[in-house]
């Protein structure tokens, strides 16, 4: 499968003093699901960014389909209208996406803007409507409604314009049980009729259940490792080091147990201390 992205010794600083990214080497094929793990910033929301060319790397350089790519290419119309048609993110903050008045016009804005014809872009919109579960809530407006709904609303924008790239920035933060169920369906679905996906998460089960190859980021701002999902999850030092796993105490039938807080797989009970 040929490369959708690839990263070559990519560095990225906000700001002088700190590093938020440095020395990654990856390649994302076409039609493969990748996840993205690491703990709070690690960094990879800035990975992502800099996929859907929302910056621009301080070191090393950054291709789409073999197209190198930095801020003055988006300068040129016929590479910007690829790439923008081509790449779909969802952002981790929903309420940094969402900014039409209602959740309709917010479905059609990604298809007008495109330049789809109206009655297309109404066409697609209802299309999602369906598909997301969001009839109503379309003539809300977004800043209306809880953050699950939000954020189907996030992704509801996102694949009205049908890209062949979706990255999506910890897409499960916040949502219930059912809803999380339906979005791991979802992008599992996605992947399954072609679409290239990118998941940044701190969820294990996510990748557990997805099954895609795997980027750890460290603590350092590096990769660590990359891998399958089993080999990754199966490999508790490594959930630790990149603190993804962590031991917590907890009270169970009068004693208090410790273990590692791996509930997407089994956990052994060790006891440690009976109470009195
Ligand atoms: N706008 C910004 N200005 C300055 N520093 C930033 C900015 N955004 C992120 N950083 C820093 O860059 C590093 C990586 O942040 P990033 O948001 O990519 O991490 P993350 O892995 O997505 O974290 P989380 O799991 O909390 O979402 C962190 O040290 C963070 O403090
Ligand atoms: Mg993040």
């Amino acid at each position: 499968m040929r490369a959708i992205f690839e990263l070559n010794e990519i560095g990225f600083q906000y700001t002088d003093t700190q590093k938020a990214l440095s020395g990654i080497n990856l390649t994302v094929r076409e039609g493969e699901i990748l996840s993205v793990v690491g703990s709070n910033g690690s960094g990879k929301s800035t990975l992502l960014h800099l996929m859907c060319g929302l910056i621009y790397p301080t070191e090393g350089s950054i291709a789409y389909k073999g197209m190198e790519f930095q801020e003055k290419s988006f300068k040129k119309a016929a590479f910007n209208r690829e790439f923008r048609s081509s790449i779909g993110f969802v952002f981790q903050n929903s309420d940094a996406q969402l900014f039409c008045p209602t959740v309709f016009d917010e479905l059609i804005f990604g298809p007008l803007q495109l330049g789809y014809p109206k009655d297309l872009a109404v066409e697609r919109a209802n299309e999602v409507v369906q598909m997301l579960h969001l009839q109503g809530y379309t003539d809300r407006p977004s800043y209306m409604l809880s953050s699950g709904e939000k954020k189907r609303v996030a992704i509801g924008a996102v694949l009205a314009t049908n890209p062949e790239v979706l990255i999506f920035d910890e897409p499960m933060s916040g949502l219930d049980p059912k809803t999380r169920s339906f979005i791991i369906d979802l992008i599992f679905e996605l992947n399954q009729i072609g679409k290239t996906i990118i998941v940044a998460t701190h969820h294990l089960d996510l990748v557990d259940y997805l099954k895609s190859r795997v980027v750890v980021l460290s603590e350092r701002h590096t990769i660590e490792k990359m891998g399958s999902s089993d080999e990754i999850l199966s490999d508790t030092d490594l959930l630790i080091k990149a603190n993804l796993i962590a031991e917590f105490s907890h009270r169970h039938n009068g004693t208090v147990h410790k273990h590692l807080s791996l509930g997407f797989l089994s956990h052994k009970h060790e006891q440690i201390r009976k109470k009195n």
